[in-house]
């Protein structure tokens, strides 16, 4: 006998952790959505359970490490398991092009580390438990999904010829090199326990975050996700977007 898939999802009250809630409920996945705001969370999930999906609010603040524990019990009583665990939540607070590496201050460069690397790692590390939890009684195996950026590509970034090069937000890129790392490691480790571990890029997508100037919808920006999220079989220690492979 199989059970319904759990995702949880963090940073899923908007963006494109939101539209990638709204895709897995209706590939019938039980959706938690993780967000540190309780009115954002619970309405979000509202407006979902309201079209007749099997979403819920589960509070998590990623920065804070006890929260992130806590939500881990929570899930731990309520629900049993996760089989997929995706790290979408993140800040940017260095996209200005008035920002300049070399005169960034040390404290924008941990407060983004602090969010998009120490709060990703921190999630794996509660929710691992719950991942473990998911192997044996469903079609689907446990992943960790990491939203990362093409920013994050060192190859892309160091090559004049690509579209990326004059992006030079040092805080947010080396937080997505990070997570990259983060990525391979975890693969490698995790490859007896049967947990695939990728990253993602989403592509350059319209939401606060990517703002309106981005060529790409949310929809866009959530299918690669949601079509890594729902493989029977899906590949481990990967950095893919919609064309395929990114180099690291
Ligand atoms: N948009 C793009 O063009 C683009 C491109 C490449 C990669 N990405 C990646 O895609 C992911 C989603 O981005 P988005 O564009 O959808 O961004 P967004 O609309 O700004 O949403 C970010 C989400 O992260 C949450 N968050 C931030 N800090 C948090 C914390 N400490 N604890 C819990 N939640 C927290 C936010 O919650 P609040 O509402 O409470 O602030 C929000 O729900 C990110 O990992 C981003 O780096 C985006």
């Amino acid at each position: 006998m199989t059970t319904k898939p759990v995702t949880f999802i963090t940073g899923a009250n908007k963006g494109i952790g939101n539209e990638v809630a709204r895709q897995l409920a209706q590939h019938d996945f039980t959706v938690l959505i993780g967000t540190r705001n309780v009115q954002r969370g619970e309405a979000a999930a509202e407006t979902l359970r309201a079209e007749g999906f099997d979403v819920h609010f589960v509070p998590i603040d990623i920065n804070d490490e006890s929260s992130i524990k806590d939500a881990a019990e929570t899930v731990a009583r309520q629900w049993k398991q996760v089989t997929v665990l995706i790290n979408n939540a993140a800040v940017n607070y260095d996209f200005s092009p008035a920002t300049r590496p070399s005169t960034l201050s040390v404290d924008v460069l941990k407060d983004t580390f602090l969010t998009n690397v120490f709060g990703a790692f921190a999630t794996i590390h509660h929710f691992l438990p719950l991942l473990k939890q998911a192997g044996t009684a469903q079609i689907l195996k446990p992943q960790i999904i990491n939203i990362s950026s093409t920013l994050g590509s060192l190859t892309s970034l160091s090559d004049p010829e690509h579209y990326y090069y004059g992006v030079n937000t040092v805080a947010y890129n080396s937080s997505k090199s990070a997570l990259n790392a983060i990525t391979v490691a975890l693969a490698k480790d995790l490859v007896e326990d049967k947990i695939s571990v990728n990253s993602i890029c989403p592509g350059w997508v319209k939401t606060d975050m990517g703002t309106d100037n981005a060529p790409r919808t949310v929809e866009q920006g959530a299918s690669i996700i949601v079509k890594l999220a729902t493989m029977e079989n899906p590949p481990t220690g990967k950095f893919l977007d919609d064309d395929g492979e990114i180099l690291w």
